[in-house]
């Protein structure tokens, strides 16, 4: 098992390169079963959960093709090819390691006329139940089955009416079901009250480039007008708006000067108000955003909420960030009901952080100290990185599988700005 051993104290300076979303990715690749034409994504990230849908992909019968696999291509392409669909079901052993399989219900239903997904299970951060992606789905007009710890969509004969479904909840996951389901059924859906992530946006590109017809793309109000067949289509994933978040607050923890090369300003804007807030300098244009950081870092209060309120996927990296501002701030964490591993491995360094429900209360400045700790879930994991950065002395970051699922060559990028971090053997 790989460790990361950080020393930190080294003023982060130079360029990152952004790759292409993880959570736009996870959503575009179920695209291609939407047609037996050959889909192709571009800027692909290279990361553990990609690969993991590839071989689930590959499960249905649909033939892929990786391209830009040398150890210095940064970004991937890939080729999906669903002329036949062979299985219709995704399996356990597959979705209880990657619950973003379940995003594979909604697009085999519309293809198939069926799909059964096995439940994915709850995680670290919360239970992640998915009632809202099959309320949707039946709202389209499919029978649902729960059988066995499976989920088992079946279309009626001539295929979905189409419906309305207006979301309790704002969910990204369920948006994107209910979207790649909608846009082959017979008649017209409305989505009210649907999630506006840039992820979102970026399935309705896809989808609109293979020939679906949706309105209020961007809005919380979707009408998707079912068309019969979809064809294929070339597409570049989004950049990856948290990690760009991510590294930003790692190049302000450290006073550093950062540019994040291939970052979309306008996808991150709540990301960027935060940061102006605390005091870091954002400088935004047409290819990327750069991050200084002149002087002392101001406390602020912030709360996560849907898009376009500050990402959840930000709390952990701002936490980190906040324990070296001058004075108290409150962070409230709205989306998930667990979402505060990171304070107390960010305590064992040192960090002065007390929570209460879904509230933390981080006081600073503290004089963060090198530990050994150990990874959670993603983005607690990214929240120790960041404060091993800046801290006294060397941090051994345990467990980084969790990293690997969702920043691509973390190390690497890191040393490209003068980070003192390497990956060893454990
Ligand atoms: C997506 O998860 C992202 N994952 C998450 O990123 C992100 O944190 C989340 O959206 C919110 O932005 C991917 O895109 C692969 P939700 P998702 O459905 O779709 C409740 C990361 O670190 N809910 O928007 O699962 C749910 O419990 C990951 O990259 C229901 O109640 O999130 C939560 O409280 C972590 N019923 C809230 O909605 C449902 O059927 C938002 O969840 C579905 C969700």
């Amino acid at each position: 098992m790989d460790k990361l051993i950080i020393r930190g104290g080294n003023r982060l300076s130079g360029t990152i390169p952004i790759s292409g979303a993880k959570n736009a990715a996870l959503t575009l690749i179920p695209c291609a079963l939407l047609t037996e034409e050959a889909v192709t994504l571009r800027n692909l990230p290279r990361l553990a959960d990609i690969d993991g849908f590839q071989h689930l992909m590959n499960q249905f019968g649909v033939t892929t093709a990786i391209q830009g696999t040398r150890p210095e291509d940064f970004g991937r392409t890939m080729r999906l090819e669903a002329t036949r669909i062979t299985s219709s079901v995704a399996p356990y052993d597959l979705v209880r390691k990657m619950r973003a399989s379940i995003l594979v219900l909604g697009p085999m239903l519309a293809r198939a006329g069926e799909a059964t997904v096995s439940m994915p299970g709850g995680c670290a951060i919360g239970n992640r139940p998915i009632d809202l992606h099959l309320k949707a789905i039946e709202a389209f007009g499919a029978q649902i089955e729960l059988t066995q710890g499976y989920v088992k969509a079946i279309a009626p004969d001539g295929g979905l009416p189409g419906g309305d479904f207006d979301f309790p909840v704002v969910s990204v996951g369920a948006t994107e079901n209910a979207l790649m389901t909608a846009v082959l059924a017979n008649g017209t859906s409305r989505l009210f009250n649907a999630a506006r992530e840039p992820e979102i946006v970026d399935l309705c590109n896809l989808l609109v480039a293979m020939g679906a017809e949706i309105e209020g793309i961007g809005t919380s109000d979707l009408t998707i007008h079912g068309v019969k067949r979809l064809n294929g289509a070339t597409y570049a994933v989004m950049p990856d708006r948290i990690e760009a978040g991510s590294y930003a607050c790692a190049a302000a923890i450290t006073g550093g000067a950062v540019r994040l090369e291939g970052a979309k300003a306008n996808d991150m804007q709540a990301t960027i108000h935060a940061l102006r807030s605390i005091g870091v300098e954002v400088g935004e244009d047409a290819k990327g955003v750069d991050i200084a950081t002149p002087g002392a870092l101001s406390p602020v209060d912030l709360t996560t909420a849907p898009y376009p309120g500050l990402a959840t996927d930000m709390q952990a990296q701002l936490m980190s960030l906040l324990c070296k501002a001058d004075g108290a701030s409150v962070l409230k964490e709205t989306i998930f009901e667990n979402r505060f591993m990171h304070v107390p491995e960010l305590a064992r360094m040192g960090a002065d952080i007390s929570t209460e429900g879904r509230t933390a209360i981080v006081k600073g400045p503290s004089s963060l100290t090198g530990a050994e700790v150990m990874a959670t879930d993603l983005r607690a994991s990214m929240s120790l990185i960041i404060a091993a950065l800046a801290a006294e002395g060397e941090t051994t970051v345990r467990r980084i599988y969790h990293l690997d699922r969702g920043y691509e060559r973390l190390e690497e990028k890191l040393q490209l700005v003068g980070a003192d971090i390497e990956r060893v053997d454990d």
